[in-house]
């Protein structure tokens, strides 16, 4: 066997469509300035799937600071690793910056959040601790897992009672290993919106010995009085140990960072090897998350209009009998029945007919016969769009109620 010989015969579970679905379903090509209207296949479409929650993609100010720090720095400064070469004071001073935004004593910058996160998790634990976990994790913290030697136990998402007896069973394992215990779970769950159970999982410190690290990849900037995440929604930032966000959804931006005691972090500086062995985040990205951290702080405006969208799009979607299952975020899944063919239908539909174009998320990632319909809402849209999209998924969710769509997978290229 030739290793590339199964790149023909098994793409995998999402190349598997590739061939109907490439440029349209997949990997499809927005194009125009970011905003609640880009072009797509050439014509205009109202656009619900970017995490461009406080619409700060094109904000003037941040397209400014971008630009400014492009023209001073370039994109290849600081050149190196930080710790070989790669370090400036301004990496550091965006640490203190967020630092003081969550509530924390100490940050550090990671490169990209997903890569971060892989490294948190594996340098964090041994082969003697137990990580704790929840079913939905995302992505980053599954790989993060994969590199650890220990045991790890999973619990049903958000089920509480499961969680408990977990934890018990890592307690007991522990105490024979010598090791401690990571739980891990998400603030806000991009998919679904709902949020992790951070109440009942804090109160479950009472109970067992144990550190909590929180994913708030899109809590982070719009839950919270001052959208500084999840766990000042809840007000348990006390109990929440480590705190992980990201600057890819709220920020418009690349880069990530993790947050908590002095200590930690600076064991984590020293071990994590993504960060360790990659170069540094360059200047504009610094500069531009300075200014983008600025107004998360100083403009309230902002998150003020994504939820004023938020409460009137997920209001109108449930006035109209579409179920939005238990978002508590801005995430929006619209959740319908339906086969994999009636999804591309449907998207279809709404993409050609009505011109909307939103996420569309098929078994496995939600069960069979389920078509999860995912809409961002964020502070560039309008009440106009929000009416006028309420009105077309009635209208699809009739057709769908009707049969009305055909029973093939629907080629979005023609
Ligand atoms: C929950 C969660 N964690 C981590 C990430 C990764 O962040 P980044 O895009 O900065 O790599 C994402 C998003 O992409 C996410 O949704």
């Amino acid at each position: 066997m030739d290793v590339f010989d199964k790149c023909e015969v098994n793409m995998g579970p999402l190349g598997e469509h590739a061939d109907q679905s490439e440029g349209y379903y997949m990997f499809p090509k927005l194009e125009g300035e970011l905003s609640n209207k880009m072009m797509f296949m050439g014509k205009k479409r109202l656009i619900w799937s970017l995490n461009n929650y406080l619409g700060l993609a094109n904000n003037p100010e941040v397209r400014k600071a971008d630009a400014e720090a492009a023209a001073k720095w370039g994109l290849a400064y600081p050149m190196g690793a930080r710790m070989m070469s790669g370090d400036t004071k301004y990496h550091e001073e965006l640490e203190a910056q967020l630092a003081s935004f969550v509530g924390r004593p100490a940050a550090y910058l990671l490169n990209y959040g997903y890569q971060g996160m892989v490294s948190v998790i594996s340098a964090l634990v041994n082969r003697n601790d137990v990580i704790v976990y929840d079913s939905e994790a995302h992505a980053c913290i599954i790989d993060g897992m994969r590199l650890h030697f220990g045991k790890r136990f999973v619990f049903p998402h958000n089920d509480m009672e499961n969680l408990d007896k977990e934890l018990e069973r890592a307690t007991k394992l522990v105490e024979k290993t010598g090791g401690g215990i990571l739980v891990i779970t998400e603030g806000v769950y991009g998919m679904a919106g709902d949020l992790g159970n951070l109440p009942e999982i804090t109160k479950l410190k009472d109970k067992y010995n144990f550190r909590l690290l929180i994913d708030d990849a899109h809590g982070f900037g719009t839950m919270g009085p001052s959208g500084a995440g999840t766990d000042e929604h809840f007000g348990v930032r006390d109990k929440v140990d480590l705190y992980f966000g990201t600057f890819a959804k709220s920020m418009a931006g690349i880069g990530a960072f993790i947050a908590g005691d002095p200590k930690v972090i600076k064991f984590l500086k020293y071990n994590m090897r993504s960060q360790i062995f990659a170069k540094s985040l360059p200047m504009p990205m610094v500069f531009g998350a300075m200014k983008r951290l600025e107004l998360l702080r100083e403009e309230p405006s902002h998150r003020e209009k994504l939820w004023t969208i938020v409460h009137a799009l997920q209001k109108g979607l449930r006035e109209a009998g579409l179920n939005i299952g238990n978002t508590a975020s801005p995430v929006t899944p619209v959740m319908l029945n339906g086969t994999i063919p009636d999804a591309t239908q449907i998207t279809y539909d709404l993409r050609e007919n009505y011109d909307i174009f939103c996420s569309i998320v098929v078994y496995p990632v939600v069960p069979k016969g389920t078509i999860l319909l995912r809409l961002i809402p964020t502070a560039s849209h309008t009440l106009e769009d929000v009416e006028y999209t309420i009105n077309a998924f009635k209208e699809v969710k009739k057709k769908l109620e009707n049969n009305e769509y055909g029973k093939e997978f629907k080629i979005g290229i023609s």
